[in-house]
């Protein structure tokens, strides 16, 4: 293993009762990178990163968190860490100022240093003007980017953030992975989940995780193109409904999947060109308006990556 890997994780797995939540997950991370967890609910997420943030004991295999082993120091690992959790919970009836205060003595800062570092946040994360309002009346996109500056107080250098942008606008969600690139450009190691597609185009590598299973890890692009081998079309119908099921059914068609108001289909290579497609769903009675190549997206790789699985 290389001293250059900040997190390392070794078959790390976690059983409540017979449930098996995480299921044997090795992966490393670099430091200063951004490593995107994505997956559908349910699929460990959150159960990996408690354990990785020193909060949940593992039930077989390990991990090192800047050094520190999860089990045996945990400790440790919370000392060097900053975790905005999925359910957050600021105090409401506190204003921004005194949220600040308030969890900068939970990570044992005092006096001018935590003036210091609460009024970097501030400014970090972009809260100047309103310090002195309560937090429950903050829109939800400053609610996230106070979570997240309560999370930076102590300068942790390495990052949990779990589900970081549910619930804000598009907008605010640039907003705050810009301030996850500025972060992890000072050599801040970032791990992100997300169920944003979107988003985790952003991180540098991306680790699929499906009923506890890490199914695939590597680089968005890689990642496309590990995944999906087939030749991509995008097919318009008339109609969506019952269209998957006949299109499925075409020889030289590998898979069929919905994408939107549009249906994303999976052929053999070099099987069809978009008019012979066209002409091959068309006999089986279905009405297309346009069928063009298209180059696959993340969620197609998702899509082929689980039904590869199941
Ligand atoms: N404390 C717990 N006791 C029993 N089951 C749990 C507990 N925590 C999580 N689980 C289960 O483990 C699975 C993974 O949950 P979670 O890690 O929260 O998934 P994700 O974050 O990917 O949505 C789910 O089926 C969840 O119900
Ligand atoms: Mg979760």
């Amino acid at each position: 293993m290389s001293t250059d890997n900040v997190i390392e994780v070794e078959n790390l797995t976690k059983r409540f009762g017979k449930f098996t939540a995480v299921d044997g997950v090795s992966f490393s991370v670099r430091r200063g990178e951004i490593f995107g967890f994505l997956g559908p609910n349910g699929a460990g997420k959150s159960t990996t990163i408690r354990m990785l943030c020193g909060l949940l004991g593992s039930s077989a295999g390990t991990a090192r968190v800047g050094g520190f082993d999860i089990n045996r120091d945990p400790e440790g690992v919370r000392q060097h860490i900053g975790y905005m959790s999925q359910k957050f919970s600021l105090y409401k009836d506190l204003t921004v100022a005194e949220n600040l205060t308030f969890f900068g003595g939970m990570y044992g800062l005092e006096g001018v240093r935590r003036r210091n570092r609460a009024a970097a946040v501030v400014a970090q994360t972009g809260l100047g003007g309103v310090e002195r309002q309560l937090a429950g009346t903050l829109s939800g996109a400053l609610q996230q980017r106070l979570a997240l500056g309560c999370a930076l107080l102590h300068e942790p250098p390495i990052l949990f953030l779990d589900e970081p942008t549910s619930g804000v606008d598009p907008i605010a969600r640039r907003m705050f992975w810009a301030l996850i690139h500025e972060l992890s450009g000072r050599g801040v190691t970032v791990l992100v989940t997300t169920h944003f597609m979107d988003e985790a185009e952003f991180c540098g590598r991306i680790g699929f995780i499906s009923a506890g299973n890490l199914i695939a890890l590597d680089a968005p692009a890689a990642l496309k193109r590990g995944a999906v081998r087939e030749d991509l079309f995008e097919v318009d119908p008339e109609q969506l409904h019952g269209v998957a099921e006949k299109v499925a059914e075409v020889e030289g068609v590998a898979d069929c999947a919905y994408f939107g108001t549009h249906l994303h289909v999976f052929c053999r290579p070099n099987a069809f060109t978009s008019e012979t497609l066209q002409a091959a769903i068309a006999g089986r009675g279905v009405t297309v308006r346009r069928v063009g190549r298209v180059a696959p997206t993340l969620e197609d790789a998702f899509v082929r990556l689980t039904q590869k699985k199941e």
